[in-house]
């Protein structure tokens, strides 16, 4: 597959469903200029614990969509289990940028003073030979324990962030790992940092929280001004950019959910893909 020719200026990004906007507002403060197609694929959420060949197959038919359809300029995986399933496919099959999340531990390890790190993560992320690879890099550096979190992109998905029984999922995965005495923990989905401040209440202010969302902004940023640094002087434009929204999901359902979560009036509409669904 490759993108057309007379490329536009947006840059794409895809997640299983909302966790992808925690990354999406990294970017757009990063890069307020730029346009983006954001796509949610609702529909198909949780990625984290289907079939990783379900999940190849959903991330090469979004990414040829947005490629063919919107002819994006790069394209953002936020989503560590798509990025884990699917990222070096996206790489082999799409002729621009591919950028992929992958959980904080390198920062993590580095910064952690008890030499304890906690991670949270889809189980298929967690089972993942490419999560295998990056804790086989770091292991020698800190004691890492892993914590797979059934149930919390469920709770974003059906606007239960601040329920009574996901605060006790959450309390469950987390207060263990600060007994075993962690003092770093990395949220290693993007559905995640929307439990920050909850996350935080339940383990006080000396514990770091790290997320991936403004490393990735900046890698996006780095590899799009590289791209299109010799047509740079003639698109210059202090306009804001726009986002586009997209779900593969009920659209007014999802609008009111990302509305909650970022504060702000968001419409998504219905995204098709080109070919038959898995
Ligand atoms: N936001 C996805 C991630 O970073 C969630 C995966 C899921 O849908 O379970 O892994």
């Amino acid at each position: 597959m490759k993108s057309c020719e007379g490329k536009n200026n947006s840059i794409g990004i895809f997640d299983s469903g909302l966790g992808g906007l925690t990354v999406w507002r990294e970017m757009q403060a990063a890069m307020p200029h730029e346009h983006f197609v954001y796509v949610a694929d609702s529909k198909y959420a949780p990625y984290g614990n289907k079939d990783s060949e379900m999940v190849l197959q959903r991330s090469l038919c979004i990414a040829e969509t947005l490629a063919q359809t919107h002819q994006i300029k790069a394209l953002v995986v936020a989503c560590n289990t798509a990025t884990a399933a699917a990222v070096h496919h996206l790489r082999e099959t799409l002729d621009i940028p591919v950028i992929g999340m992958e959980p904080a531990l390198k920062p993590a390890v580095e910064q952690s003073e008890s030499g304890i790190v906690g991670i949270l993560a889809t189980e298929n992320t967690l089972q993942s030979d490419k999560f295998s690879n990056l804790l086989d890099a770091h292991q020698h550096q800190a004691r890492i324990l892993t914590q797979p979190c059934v149930g919390l992109v469920e709770a974003v998905e059906q606007g239960e962030l601040h329920s009574r029984k996901t605060k006790d999922l959450l309390a469950s995965y987390v207060l263990p790992l600060m007994d075993e005495g962690v003092d770093t923990l990395v949220l290693g989905c993007t559905h995640y940092p929307w439990f920050e401040p909850i996350i935080r209440e339940l383990v006080g202010d000396d514990i770091a929280i790290i997320s991936t969302g403004k490393a990735v902004a900046k890698q996006v940023q780095k590899q799009t001004q590289k791209q299109i640094q010799p047509q740079s002087k003639t698109h210059k434009t202090n306009k804001q950019g726009q986002t586009m929204f997209y779900t593969t999901g009920d659209a007014g359902q999802v609008s009111q959910l990302a509305s909650s979560l970022l504060q702000s009036n968001i419409v998504f509409q219905s995204f098709s893909t080109q070919h038959s669904e898995p």
